[in-house]
C-alpha cells in the first residue's frame, strides 16, 4: 500500500475493500507463519512479527537504551561521517530504505544529500513509518517521500513504489537489519536489493560487528527490561489478533550469545509445563521449552565485505568507530 496516494473519493469504496482484503491476507499469513513456527520440533516466530505498532514504540525505546549500544554507536559514525556519505551517494538520488520504522537515521541523511529527488521508506509497521513520514515532510517539504507499508523480503511491496526517473538510486539500510537473518538468508536478500538495482547504484548498509559477548549480551538483556517487554510483546499480539492464550506471566524472556554462529539468539522460555491455544488448534510446552523469535548476527568487516563480493555488490568503502562496535558500508551494484 503506497501511503502518499489518496484515491478519488468514487474509489474509496473500492480502495477501503481492497484495504480490508488486504488486512485478512495479512492476518491469515501470520496465523499461517505462527502455526508453522509452533510446531516445528524447535519452536520458532518470526521476528518481523515483532513490530506491531506497540512492538515499534518498544524498538524505540530499546534505542535510546545506554546498554543498547548499537544506535548510539551507529548515529555517532553516522554524525562524524554525514558529508562523505553524501558524497558517496552524490546528487539527484532516490533513496529507499526498506525497514525504516521511524526513519530517524534518513533524515539527517536525506537533510545533507545534494538535490535528493525522492525518499522511499517502507515498513510492515504502519504507524511508526506514517508519523515517520509526516515529521520528515515538515522538516524537508519540498522531499517527494512515497512510505510502502509492507514487507521488504517481497516483491508486491517493491511494485507498489511509484518508478522514478533518477541519475541514482541508493538503498539505505542502517539498524543492523540485515543482523536479523541467517548469513544464507541474508545472502538471498542481498542479491533481490542488488537485482532491484542498475548497476553503479548504490547501498548504504549498517552492520554490527563481532565483540566481546559480555556488551553482546548486556545489549539485548537490559537491565530496564524493556527489551523483555519488546519480546513478550509478541504473544500479546498472538493473542490479540490470532485469538490465542498465551499467559505472559508463564514464560520469560532470554537472550544469549551463540559464539559458533556469532549471533545474539533470543527466545521466550516456557516456565512451566503447558498448552496453549491459537485459533483453536493446542500447543504443548514442555517446562524450559523456548520458542526462537529473534537472530541477531554480527560480521566480521572482512567477512560482510565478502558477503557484498558474492551478492552482486563491490564494496567501495566503510566507517567504523574508535571501538569497532558496528560499521556502516558503502557498496555500488556491479
Ligand atoms: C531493527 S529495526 C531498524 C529500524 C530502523 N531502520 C533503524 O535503523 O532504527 C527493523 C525495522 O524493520 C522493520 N521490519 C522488520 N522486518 C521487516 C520486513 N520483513 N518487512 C518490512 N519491514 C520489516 C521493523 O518494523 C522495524 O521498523
Amino acid at each position: 500500500m503506497n501511503m502518499a496516494a489518496q484515491p478519488p473519493a468514487d474509489k474509496r469504496d473500492e480502495s477501503d475493500r481492497g484495504e480490508s482484503d488486504r488486512n485478512e491476507g495479512c492476518r491469515r499469513g501470520f496465523l499461517e507463519d505462527v502455526i508453522r513456527g509452533l510446531s516445528e520440533l524447535q519452536k520458532t516466530l518470526p521476528c518481523k512479527y515483532l513490530y506491531d505498532e506497540a512492538g515499534s514504540e518498544l524498538f524505540e525505546q530499546i534505542c535510546k537504551l545506554e546498554d543498547y549500544y548499537l544506535t548510539r554507536t551507529e548515529a555517532q559514525i553516522f554524525s562524524d561521517h554525514l558529508a562523505e556519505m553524501a558524497q558517496a551517494i552524490g546528487p539527484d538520488a532516490v533513496i529507499i530504505e526498506p525497514g525504516a520504522g521511524n526513519c530517524a537515521k534518513a533524515e539527517p541523511l536525506l537533510a545533507s544529500l545534494e538535490r535528493p529527488a525522492a525518499y522511499l521508506p517502507m515498513d510492515i509497521s504502519p504507524e511508526i513509518l506514517l508519523a515517520a513520514r509526516r515529521r520528515i515532510h515538515t522538516h524537508l517539504p519540498n522531499l517527494d517521500i512515497h512510505a510502502g507499508v509492507g514487507d521488504f523480503t517481497e516483491d508486491e511491496t517493491w511494485a507498489a513504489q511509484p518508478p522514478m526517473e533518477a541519475r541514482r538510486r541508493v538503498i539505505f539500510f542502517p539498524g543492523s537489519t540485515i543482523g536479523n537473518f541467517d548469513p544464507d538468508q541474508a545472502r538471498g536478500l542481498l542479491r533481490a536489493f542488488a537485482s532491484r538495482l542498475n548497476k553503479g547504484d548504490g547501498m548504504l548498509i549498517g552492520t554490527d560487528l563481532d565483540k566481546d559477548p559480555v556488551i553482546l549480551e548486556r545489549a539485548y538483556n537490559d537491565s530496564e527490561q524493556v527489551t523483555a517487554r519488546f519480546n513478550k510483546n509478541l504473544l500479546t499480539r498472538i493473542n490479540n489478533e490470532l485469538g490465542a492464550d498465551f499467559d505472559l506471566s508463564r514464560f520469560a524472556h532470554r537472550s544469549f550469545y551463540h559464539p559458533l554462529r556469532c549471533r545474539v539468539e533470543m527466545h521466550l522460555v516456557s516456565l512451566t509445563r503447558q498448552s496453549v491455544s491459537v485459533a483453536g488448534r493446542a500447543f504443548a510446552f514442555l517446562e524450559g521449552e523456548t520458542i526462537h523469535t529473534e537472530n541477531s548476527h554480527k560480521y566480521s568487516l572482512a567477512g560482510f565485505r565478502d558477503t557484498l563480493r558474492s551478492t552482486g555488490f563491490v564494496p567501495i568503502r566503510h566507517w567504523s568507530d574508535s571501538s569497532s562496535h558496528y560499521a556502516i558500508h558503502f557498496a555500488e551494484v556491479h
